[in-house]
C-alpha cells in the first residue's frame, strides 16, 4: 500500500529521513550531562533570598511556568547553595530578571557563594525592598516576582521547589530588555528578534 505515511517503509529506512534536497540525515551522539542545555528554557534569572535580615542573590537557569494563575513557578535551587537554606527558612525569595547589560553580574554571582560575602556590593547591585516579601528586588533587572515557597514536596528529592508570583514589577524605563539563556559554561545566547504567528495560545 503507498500513501504519504507508507512512503520508504520496506525500502530504504533512511528514505524516510532524507532532508530537503535530498542531503543524508546528519546525527551525531551527545554527551547525556549536556542535554540540559540543548533545552535551557531561560531567561536566566537571579534569585534573591534574605535570611536573618542578609540579603543574598544567586543566579538561576532551571525554572519553569507551571500555572497562569495564580502564578506558579517550579525551580531547582540546589542543596549545595546558600541560597537553598534561605529558601527553606524563610519560605520566600525573589526572582529577578536581568537584561543581557547585567551579563557579567550573573555570571560572577552563578559562580560564588554569599554564604561568607556580601554579593550586592561585590558586584555592584543594588536592593530595593519588596513589598510582600523579605527578600530584596534587584533595582538593575527589569522585571522582579515577589514568591512564596507553596510546594517543597520535591524539594528532598530533587531540591524543586514550587513557588508563587505573589507580586510582579516591572520597569517601564527599560523598553526592549533582551534576557539571557545559558548554554553551559560561561556561554549565553541573547534573545533577538521577535516574531509574531496567529496563535490563541496565552
Ligand atoms: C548561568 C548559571 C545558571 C545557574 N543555574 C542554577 C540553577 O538553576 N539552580 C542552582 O541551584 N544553581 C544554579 N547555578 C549555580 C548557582 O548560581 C551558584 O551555585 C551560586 O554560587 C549559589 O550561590 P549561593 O551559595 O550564594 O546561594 C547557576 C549558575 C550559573 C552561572
Amino acid at each position: 500500500m503507498n500513501g504519504p505515511f507508507s512512503r520508504g517503509v520496506g525500502r530504504d529506512p533512511a528514505a524516510g529521513l532524507r532532508l530537503a534536497g535530498s542531503r543524508p540525515p546528519s546525527l551525531a551522539p551527545f554527551p547525556l550531562p549536556q542535554v540540559y542545555q540543548l533545552l535551557e528554557p531561560g531567561p536566566v534569572v537571579l534569585l534573591t533570598t534574605a535570611e536573618a535580615g542578609r540579603p543574598n542573590v544567586m543566579t538561576m537557569s532551571w525554572h519553569m511556568a507551571v500555572e497562569f494563575e495564580p502564578p506558579l513557578v517550579a525551580c531547582i535551587v540546589s542543596s549545595g547553595n546558600h541560597s537553598h537554606r534561605a529558601l527553606c527558612e524563610t519560605g520566600e525569595c525573589v526572582i529577578a530578571i536581568p537584561d543581557q547589560a547585567q551579563a557579567p553580574q550573573v555570571a560572577g554571582i552563578g559562580n560564588c557563594s554569599g554564604r561568607d560575602r556580601d554579593k550586592f556590593a561585590d558586584f555592584g547591585l543594588t536592593t530595593v525592598p519588596a513589598a510582600c516579601v523579605a527578600a530584596p528586588l534587584v533595582a538593575e533587572c527589569f522585571a522582579n516576582l515577589e514568591c512564596k515557597v507553596r510546594d517543597t514536596r520535591l524539594a528532598s528529592h530533587y531540591d524543586l521547589f514550587i513557588l508563587e508570583v505573589v507580586k510582579a514589577w516591572i520597569d517601564p524605563l527599560q523598553k526592549e530588555p533582551r534576557t539571557l539563556h545559558h548554554h553551559g559554561f560561561g556561554r549565553f545566547v541573547v534573545d533577538g528578534e521577535t516574531i509574531t504567528l496567529p496563535s490563541a495560545m496565552p
